[in-house]
C-alpha cells in the first residue's frame, strides 16, 4: 500500500488519544472499589500503557471513544467477541426486540430452541448443545462429561496454548496458582502441540485415567499434516475424549468451526466468543450420545451439565441467532480474511522499513492476528510492547492485536498501516538506544504472574 504523503494528524484530525485525564480520575475510583480496577484482567491497567485510554466509554463499529472524547480504531474487538463490529445494528434490534417480552421465565423460551437449531445449522458436525454464559463454563461442562463417560480423573491439556477455563482445572496450571488446592492441579497434564509423542508419553504414563484431551484445532500455528487426525485416533484408541477449544477459530476460522477446515471432528468442542457479538453465550457442542448425559433420555448415571439462572437468558440469544444470521447471509469470515490480510502485509511491510521485523512480527491466521514485540536479543519486552501500544494510541489506534472486524474498512486499514510505520520508526530508535527515552512511565505485565 502506498504511503500517504500527508502526515496522520492532518489526514485523521479527529483520531487518537492525546488526554486521559477523566479517565485518569475514574481509574483511581475504580481501583477503590474493583480488585485490580477492572472485572476482566485482560483489561487491566497493567496490560496498557500510561498513555491509553483507561475506559471506553461507547464503540461504532470499528470505532471506540474514550472517557476524555478521545477516538480510535480498534483490534482487539472485545477479546475477540466481537466479529461483526461494536453495537452492530442488526445485533442491537434483536436483543432490544426480544428484550421488551422478558428476560428469564421459570421454563424454557421458545427461543432456546430456535437459538440451538440456528447453531447446529452452521456447525453440523455437532449433534447436541447446550448454552451457556462463558467459554470457560462450556468448557467446565465438557471436563465434567469426559470424566462421568469415561470414569477416569485426570484430564490432558495442551501447554502451548495460553488460556482454557477460569476454573480451577486450568488455573491450577498457570503461574498464578494461588487457592487451588494440590490435588486440582495435579490432575491436570500438559502435552505439546503438533506432538504426539507427548500426548502417547502421557497416556503410557497414566494408562487407563485420562478422561479427555484438550486444545485449540490451531492458534498461532497450523496442525502438521496427520496431527489432529492421528490425535482423535489417539484418543480413541486409549478410551479418551478429543475436546476443541473453539472460543477463538469457531466463527472466525470457518463458519462451521475450525473442527470443518481441518476436517476433523472432536467428541465435543466449545463455543462462545464470537457467536453473539459480544453479548454473553456460549455453547457444548459434540455427540449425542456423550452430551445426552447431559439430560435425561439415557439409563447411566446422570451429569449435571451447564444449568445456570441466566443461561438462557432471551435477549442474549436473540443476539446470538442475530449473529449467526448474520454469518450465514453475508461473506463475514472472508472479510476478516481479506482485512486482516491487509494489515499483515501492511505492517510486515512497515516493521521491514524501519529495520525491525525480526523483533515485530505479525503471527497466526489472516482472521485473528496477534503481533509480537521483542528486544534486540529477540527476548519479548514488556517495555517495547508498551512503547509500541502507546504511538499506536498517540495516532489514534488501540491495538493489543490486530484482531479485526467485519466493520474494519479500508481506510481503518490503510490509517493503521501508517501509524504503525511511525510507530516503528520510533520503536527502532528505542531499540538503539534506552526504551526510557521513550516510553512514558512504566512497562506492561503479564496477566498470569505469581505477585503483584
Ligand atoms: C481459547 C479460549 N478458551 C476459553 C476461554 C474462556 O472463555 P471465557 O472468558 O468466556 O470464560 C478463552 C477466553 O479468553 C479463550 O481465549
Amino acid at each position: 500500500m502506498a504511503a500517504n504523503s500527508k502526515s496522520l494528524s492532518e489526514q485523521s484530525p479527529k483520531l487518537g488519544g492525546t488526554h486521559f485525564e477523566e479517565g485518569r480520575k475514574l481509574s483511581a475510583r475504580a481501583h477503590q472499589l474493583i480488585p485490580g480496577g477492572a472485572h476482566t484482567y485482560a483489561k487491566g491497567d497493567d496490560q496498557y500503557p500510561e498513555r491509553a485510554p483507561h475506559f471506553i466509554a461507547r464503540g461504532k463499529g470499528s470505532h471506540v471513544w474514550d472517557l476524555d472524547g478521545n477516538e480510535y480504531i480498534e483490534y482487539g474487538m472485545g477479546l475477540r467477541a466481537v466479529t461483526l463490529g461494536h453495537a452492530f445494528e442488526p445485533v442491537v434490534q434483536a436483543a432490544v426486540h426480544q428484550m421488551q417480552f422478558g428476560a428469564n421465565f421459570v421454563r424454557p423460551a421458545p427461543i432456546e430452541v430456535e437459538c440451538a437449531e440456528r447453531f447446529l445449522e452452521l456447525v453440523p458436525t455437532a449433534e447436541m448443545v447446550k448454552f451457556g454464559k462463558h467459554g470457560s463454563d462450556a468448557l467446565d461442562g465438557a471436563v465434567r462429561l469426559a470424566r462421568a463417560h469415561t470414569g477416569r480423573d485426570y484430564i490432558a491439556i495442551c501447554s502451548d496454548h495460553p488460556f482454557f477455563s477460569v476454573s480451577d482445572w486450568f488455573i491450577g496450571t498457570t503461574a498464578m496458582p494461588g487457592g487451588i488446592p494440590h490435588w486440582t492441579r495435579s490432575h491436570t497434564l500438559g502435552f505439546h502441540y503438533n506432538d504426539l509423542s507427548s500426548v502417547e508419553a502421557l497416556f503410557d504414563e497414566y494408562p487407563d485415567q485420562i478422561a479427555c484431551v484438550i486444545l485449540e484445532a490451531a492458534r498461532l500455528e497450523e496442525p502438521a499434516p496427520g496431527f489432529l487426525e492421528g490425535l482423535r485416533d489417539l484418543c480413541h484408541r486409549r478410551g479418551a475424549l478429543l475436546v476443541f477449544d473453539e472460543m477463538i477459530t469457531g466463527f472466525r476460522w470457518h463458519n462451521s468451526g475450525a473442527q470443518h477446515v481441518y476436517g476433523v471432528t472432536p467428541d465435543l468442542s466449545s463455543f462462545g466468543k464470537a457467536i453473539a457479538n459480544g453479548f454473553s453465550v456460549s455453547a457444548l457442542a459434540g455427540k449425542r450420545e456423550i452430551m445426552q448425559l447431559g439430560g435425561y433420555d439415557h439409563d447411566r448415571e446422570r451429569v449435571f451439565l451447564l444449568s445456570t439462572t441466566h443461561g438462557a437468558e432471551t435477549h442474549s440469544l436473540a443476539a446470538a441467532i442475530a449473529t449467526m444470521s448474520t454469518y450465514r447471509d453475508h461473506d463475514v469470515v472472508g472479510h476478516l480474511y481479506r482485512q486482516g490480510r491487509k494489515l499483515r502485509e501492511g505492517v510486515d511491510a512497515a516493521a521491514r522499513d524501519a529495520g525491525v521485523h525480526e523483533q515485530v512480527k505479525c503471527l497466526g491466521r489472516d482472521c485473528s492476528v496477534l503481533f509480537t514485540t521483542k528486544d534486540a536479543a529477540g527476548n519479548p519486552s514488556q517495555e517495547l510492547r508498551a512503547l509500541f501500544l502507546q504511538e499506536m494510541i498517540r495516532r489514534g489506534v488501540l491495538a493489543p492485536s490486530f484482531v479485526v472486524s467485519y466493520s474494519h474498512s479500508d481506510a481503518d486499514i490503510e490509517h493503521t498501516i501508517q501509524a504503525a510505520a511511525e510507530a516503528l520508526r520510533i520503536y527502532r530508535k528505542a531499540l538503539e538506544g534506552n526504551v526510557h527515552d521513550y516510553l512514558i512511565g512504566r512497562p506492561l505485565k503479564p496477566v498470569f504472574r505469581r505477585y503483584p
